[in-house]
């Protein structure tokens, strides 16, 4: 019998690629969502409306699934946006707003999954957090406070419910190129700003993404997970450097440690 996946954030970038990839592997009926589903012909699997920061589009999103399929087997929180900028200047209704998008949303939507998969006895929950969330730069506070979370939510999360036979899963990407940078919030380049380092920083996060890895690796490393018996809670993808820095940061003094990232990242 074929699993159904809920992939949140599926127009664009590494949704897209995980629910395209799943699609074409015949074992699963994909279910993709997008804040805007006029187009939804384009897509080879199905397209739902959802907005992760409403409530009432999160049960409406369950529920259409729910009467088709009468079950969601794996739910991949992928949906999410990205925030830069001198702490002291990102204004603070972004912050509210990013924090609804990258760390409410994703728990809404388990609330509303878990009842199913724990009466089933059966679930994968995949949490897409970053790399950023374990490893800080500058100019990435909120961003990577979010991810932060997202990833201690998994973890614990993984504890409260494996005695349902459900696995909650944390991929944290490195750099990926998608329309992340193009769509995230910038706190404007103040000239008269003390934080000089900024605009120099943001181009070369700009960079990174622009220059990240094909999003279908992250597809493919899904793929695998979902056929795992027991997956690990923790994976990352990325480079070697984004995949190993946190070994760095474990192992050198936190001075030479902070002018490295500095070096890198400013
Ligand atoms: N690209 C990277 O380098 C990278 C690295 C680490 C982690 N990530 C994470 O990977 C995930 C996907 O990002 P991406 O790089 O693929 O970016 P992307 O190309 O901009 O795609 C973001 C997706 O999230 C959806 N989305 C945004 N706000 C939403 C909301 N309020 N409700 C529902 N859906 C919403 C968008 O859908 P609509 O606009 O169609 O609604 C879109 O499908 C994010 O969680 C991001 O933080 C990305």
């Amino acid at each position: 019998m074929k699993k159904v996946v809920l992939v949140t954030g599926a127009s664009s970038g590494i949704g897209l690629s995980i629910a395209n990839y799943l699609h074409l592997q015949k074992k699963y009926i994909v279910y993709g969502t997008s804040r805007k589903i006029n187009n939804s012909s384009n897509f080879s699997f199905n397209l739902i409306e959802l907005d992760v920061t409403e409530k009432s589009s999160v049960q409406r999103c369950i529920a259409e699934i729910l009467k088709k399929e009468s079950k969601i087997d794996i739910l991949i929180n992928n949906a999410g946006v990205g925030i830069t900028g001198p702490l002291e200047e990102i204004p603070t209704s972004e912050i509210n707003k990013h924090f609804q998008t990258n760390v409410i949303g994703p728990i809404l939507l388990i609330k509303q999954v878990l009842p199913f998969m724990k009466s089933s006895k059966n679930g994968v929950i995949i949490n897409i957090t970053s790399v950023a969330g374990q490893i800080a730069t500058p100019f990435r506070s909120i961003y990577s406070g979010g991810k932060a979370a997202l990833e201690i939510i998994s973890e614990t999360l993984a504890m409260e419910v494996r005695s349902f036979g459900i696995d909650v899963v944390s991929i944290a990407p490195g750099d990926f190129n998608t329309n992340i940078s193009k769509r995230r919030f910038h706190s404007p380049v103040i000239n008269t700003s003390d934080y000089k380092s900024y605009a120099e920083s943001l181009k070369k996060m700009n960079l990174g993404v622009n220059k990240g890895s094909d999003p279908e690796k992250i597809a493919k490393l899904v793929s695998t997970i979902l056929l795992k018996r027991r997956p690990r809670i923790r994976y990352r993808v990325g480079s070697f450097i984004e995949k190993n820095g946190i070994i760095l940061k474990r192992i050198l003094p936190q001075r030479i440690y902070e002018k490295l990232i500095l070096k890198l990242f400013s």
